[in-house]
């Protein structure tokens, strides 16, 4: 008798958190988007997906120019009104069709900023950033979109059902796509062996996908997409040998035929790398196979003993 009594003294609380969740939304919107369309930027048409780094710098912007006060809650006035400090320091290189770039270096060298200039989540400080001999900035945001695929360190799902998860990638997806594109990310079976398969819902308060699982959702979701580049923040947490392997099956699948930057942290990624970039403090401070780093002796041979090679960190390398 009483708890719809107390449901309804909840739902006042209910309502007061939505409206607050709401108001912040319109200042979410009304928030100066730093990055925008330039006014006579063009569609990428049809990209190859070659990629091109030209003496690239980057500092974060003040925190005060980009953020939200109120999302910051107390305190919020003590925001840094200046830029960070240098996080990459005059980056150069080039990515070619169906080669893979594995960039590798110590934490905070800058691997994951570089990764997020690509699809423009902030512009360089100078120098400039290209995808077919375009500049970044001269296309529209929608076709730069379009042409590229990430898979971050821990991918985000939607409180929804796993196929309107992978049907975001494509909306006009079908049934036998959709399918075949968890086939080939080696998460099909995984899907169908849960009580409402594809129509499981998954995220908070649904079906906790492991992180090896949620690595291979998002490999789909690249495959369903089919975008000319493909950008993986390889995930650094441990997975175990038999879902190692899956995820490598998954990864060969999704890589065939694009330009790839893959941020590596496995040795199996590393040595299928056709050039391996190794960033330190936001410099490319050696570049080459695995082989030619390894026999430099420099900071890739000092990340291999600690990192990569096999036993450092329980790696299950092939
Ligand atoms: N939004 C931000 N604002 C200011 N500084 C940032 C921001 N994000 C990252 N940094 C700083 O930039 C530097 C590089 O960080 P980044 O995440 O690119 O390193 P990383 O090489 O990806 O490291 P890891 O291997 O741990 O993932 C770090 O010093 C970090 O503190
Ligand atoms: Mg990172």
């Amino acid at each position: 008798l009483y708890s719809p009594l107390t449901d309804l003294s909840s739902a006042r609380v209910d309502l007061l958190t939505a409206l607050v969740s709401f108001e912040r939304c319109f200042e979410v919107l009304d928030a100066p988007l730093p990055i925008a369309d330039a006014d006579d930027a063009v569609e990428l048409f049809n990209p190859r997906g070659i990629l091109e780094f030209e003496d690239v710098w980057f500092r974060y912007p003040a925190a005060s120019t980009v953020s939200i006060a109120s999302l910051e809650g107390e305190g919020s006035d003590a925001l840094s009104a200046e830029p960070s400090a240098w996080i990459l320091r005059g980056v150069s290189f080039r990515t070619t069709p169906g080669q893979i770039t594995a960039l590798v270096g110590p934490t905070g060298a800058g691997k994951t900023t570089l990764s997020s200039l690509v699809p423009r989540l902030y512009d360089v400080t100078s120098g400039v950033v290209r995808v077919d001999g375009h500049d970044v900035r001269d296309v529209t945001l929608a076709s730069l979109t379009n042409a590229i695929g990430v898979v971050t360190q821990d991918p985000h799902l939607f409180h929804d059902s796993i196929v309107a998860n992978l049907r975001y990638a494509r909306p006009g997806a079908t049934e036998d796509e959709i399918v075949s594109a968890c086939r080939a990310a080696r998460i099909h079976n995984t899907i169908a062996g849960l009580p409402d398969g594809y129509d499981t819902v998954v995220g908070e308060r649904g079906y906790r996908m492991s992180g090896g699982e949620k690595q291979r959702l998002a490999i789909a979701r690249v495959l369903l997409k089919n975008p000319a580049i493909v950008i993986l923040d390889e995930a650094t947490a441990h997975l175990d040998s038999e879902t190692e392997a899956l995820v490598q099956q998954a990864l060969a699948e999704a890589l065939e035929g694009r330009a790839s930057l893959v941020i590596a942290h496995r040795l199996s990624t590393i040595k299928a790398a056709d050039e391996i970039l190794v960033l330190d403090r936001g410099k490319i401070v050696e570049r080459g196979d695995h082989g030619d780093l390894l026999a430099g002796g420099g900071v890739y041979a000092e990340l291999y003993e600690t990192q990569f090679a096999p036993g450092a960190a329980d790696e299950a390398a092939s």
